[in-house]
């Protein structure tokens, strides 16, 4: 049977390359997003992949989400949390809204989705979680204290609920890309962006599929000794 997968922020950039990778490897996938109809749906008519709208950032309405997509497809054994946002201004100018929704959608979602799939993933003795973290949450970023903590915070969280999966069954990774060729990465001013790209030693952005193959690797059955790992997909930029 194939594994029922929910990928968060799956309909674009990151997350839409990690569906469709799963998809193609035959996982029966399920992309979330916030509020984007109009990607959503252009993905769903061009992947046949079913989008579920909800925000990770609710507790709530994660665990409605898990239930949905269960009832539709099977029990989650899955889960890729990829979807994030940045807020990103100095401290002198971030204010609280800044930092709260940071966290609470890129390191609260994680704990949100992971908490509405556990108790399933435990009693199924299976699971696998990959959770999409940031070389700027191992590096730290200027005018990103937020997005940084968020993002360190995701490293911290693998390696502690790594091993609380590790004799059941479920392994916790995570990912930690470099810069990628996304809208998130298209909003970043093209000097500022020359300037990131020269210091990439590979010299190029990162594809979006770059970071699926590493997903893959990392989610597959064959995957069960390597829990509580980062792995970092950054051209070499940050070596950690
Ligand atoms: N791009 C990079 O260079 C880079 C580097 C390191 C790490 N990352 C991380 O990789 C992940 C994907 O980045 P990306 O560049 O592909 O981002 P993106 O192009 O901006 O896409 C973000 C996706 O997340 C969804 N999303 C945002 N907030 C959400 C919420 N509250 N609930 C549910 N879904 C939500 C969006 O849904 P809508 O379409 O509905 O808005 C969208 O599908 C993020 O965690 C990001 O921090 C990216």
């Amino acid at each position: 049977m194939a594994r029922v997968v929910v990928v968060t922020g799956g309909t674009r950039g990151i997350g839409e390359a990690i569906s469709l990778a799963l998809k193609n490897a035959g996982y029966k996938v399920a992309a979330n997003y916030a509020g984007n109809d109009e990607r959503a749906k252009a993905f769903t008519d061009r992947t046949g992949i079913a989008a579920y709208k909800w925000d990770v950032s609710s507790f709530d309405d994660c665990a409605a989400g898990i239930k949905k997509v269960e009832a539709e497809l099977g029990p989650v054994e899955v889960i890729v949390n990829n979807a994030g946002i940045t807020r990103d201004a100095t401290m002198k100018k971030m204010n609280r809204q800044a930092w709260d929704e940071v966290l609470d959608t890129n390191l609260g979602g994680c704990y949100n989705m992971c908490k509405a799939a556990w108790d399933g993933m435990l009693s199924r003795g299976f699971g696998r979680i990959v959770n999409i973290g940031s070389i700027n949450g191992q590096a730290g970023q200027y005018g990103q204290v937020n997005y940084a903590a968020a993002k360190s915070g995701i490293h911290g969280f693998t390696k502690a609920l790594g091993q609380e999966g590790a004799a059941k069954g479920i392994t916790v990774n995570a990912i930690a890309p470099g810069y990628i060729d996304t809208d998130m990465v298209a909003a970043v001013p093209a000097e500022v962006l020359a300037k990131i790209v020269a210091r990439i030693p590979v010299g190029r952005l990162g594809q979006a599929s770059e970071i699926a193959r590493g997903v893959l690797f990392l989610v597959a059955d064959e995957g069960g000794f390597i829990t509580g790992s980062t792995m970092s997909i950054n051209g070499g930029q940050h070596m950690y």
